[in-house]
């Protein structure tokens, strides 16, 4: 059965579409207005791209797969744009190197906005017209682009953690909220169903649907926190090789890894992480109540392992989730920083922060990209990565689910990336 890269009910209302529409084009806009012109041209590593490119290629995306092959009297805002704005599709032709996105002073940021005021123009004209095909490819144009608030979050914040001027302290973390203890959920063995069901949207990695045989385990009620990764830190958790893989270990040496990412321990021994949250960008004390982040897959490997316990794979993961599915924070509550568990039951699911699975980004059995460029969309990065799940606090809420699979490379850090234990059930 071929799959397809979106599954939806088929042809939507129009003016449901120019809502929807606007409000996800809004958005990109409006978690982006505090910053200058010069931020948004920050590129502090390869991974990470400068906020305007992100505004441009979301809008490159809808030109690319709609516009331009659909809408017949379309006339590009700029033909140079077709090169400069593609990030990675080798069959529509050329792309510029990756880590030199920054190196984009031309366009302009006024002349990105055009450009986006451009294509919003003309899509929001087209909503009567649109063809069952092209409100499915719309679909796929608006998750592309919810995916990209959250790199343009995530990479930002990178930026501006990596200037020579370091962050200033912006007070201590307040009062200190408790977490509610760890408990565990107890899952039963079996053949159980994972992946995408129902109408609604879904990217293709996550179908198709499939049995998959688990052996009975349980899973921790609430994401890692701070408090418990210190207890970890402080056991000498990164000098100790027994509790790293390989290449974990080899990573930490040669990044010289004491603490997750962000962290910076002062003259008295107090630890504080760097922030961008709400209006506020700088240094604030490490609250233990908060769930631990911006830690690669090695670092969740090791502190599982030192903590006698492991992580979940992805099928017990969503075997888990989609009894429980308790949102947690996410963009919307314009945070942008994880929140401490609160209540009872499983915590955190959905938002706060991804949770490193066991698993490899591999297809699931009877996975079919699909034909021509916008196949390359997932498949194709089915190698070297491990999957994350349950989105984070900048994920935006209608772009997360149970059955959605992030992917990372194990050394990767700046998503806001966390750790949810598992154990097997004896
Ligand atoms: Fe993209």
């Amino acid at each position: 059965m071929a799959t397809n890269l979106l599954q939806t009910p088929g042809r939507r209302g129009a003016d449901y579409l120019r809502e929807r529409f606007t409000k996800v084009r809004d958005t990109s806009l409006r978690i982006t207005e505090s910053l200058t012109a010069e931020d948004q041209m920050l590129q502090s590593m390869p991974d990470a791209s400068p906020t305007k490119w992100h505004l441009a290629h979301t809008t490159w995306f809808l030109e690319t797969f709609i516009l331009e092959p659909h809408v017949p009297a379309y006339q590009p805002f700029d033909v140079r744009y077709k090169y400069l704005f593609n990030s990675y599709y080798k069959q529509l032709g050329g792309h510029p190197f990756r880590g030199g996105r920054g190196l984009m002073s031309r366009p302009t940021l006024a002349q990105v906005r055009d450009y986006r005021h451009h294509v919003d123009s003309v899509m929001l004209a087209q909503m009567e017209n649109l063809s069952d095909e092209q409100v499915r490819l719309l679909e796929i144009g608006l998750n592309h682009e919810q995916q990209h608030q959250e790199l343009i979050l995530t990479d930002i914040k990178h930026g501006l953690w990596s200037g020579p001027l370091r962050p200033e302290t912006i007070g201590d973390r307040g009062p200190c909220a408790l977490a509610p203890c760890l408990t565990w959920l107890e899952l039963e063995g079996g053949i159980h169903l994972i992946g995408h069901h129902g109408d609604k949207f879904a990217f293709d990695n996550e179908s198709p649907r499939h049995e998959v045989l688990l052996r009975p385990f349980r899973i921790g009620s609430r994401a890692v926190t701070n408090g418990e990764y210190l207890e970890f830190i402080n056991d000498h958790g990164y000098t100790r090789p027994e509790l790293w893989l390989s290449d974990g270990w080899d990573t930490v040496c040669a990044q010289k890894w004491t603490a997750p990412l962000y962290w910076e321990q002062r003259d008295e021994g107090q630890w504080q992480q760097f922030v961008r949250t709400g209006a506020q960008t700088g240094m604030k004390e490490v609250d233990p109540a908060e769930p631990v982040c911006h830690v690669s897959y090695y670092e969740a490997d090791a502190y599982a392992r030192w903590r006698g316990h492991r992580l979940p794979t992805e099928a017990e993961w969503e075997v888990a989730a989609v009894r429980m599915p308790v949102k947690g924070t996410l963009l919307e509550d314009n945070l942008f920083h994880p929140q401490p568990a609160r209540g009872e039951g499983m915590q955190q699911v959905l938002g706060d922060v991804w949770e490193w699975t066991a698993s490899p980004y591999v297809c699931y059995p009877g996975f079919k990209p699909e034909t021509g460029a916008i196949g390359e969309y997932n498949g194709k990065f089915m190698c070297n990565q491990f999957v994350l799940r349950g989105g984070s606090c900048v994920t935006p809420a209608s772009h997360i689910r149970a059955s959605y699979r992030n992917f990372f490379p194990p050394h990767a850090r700046w998503q806001f990336s966390g750790i949810r234990l598992t154990d097997d059930r004896s």
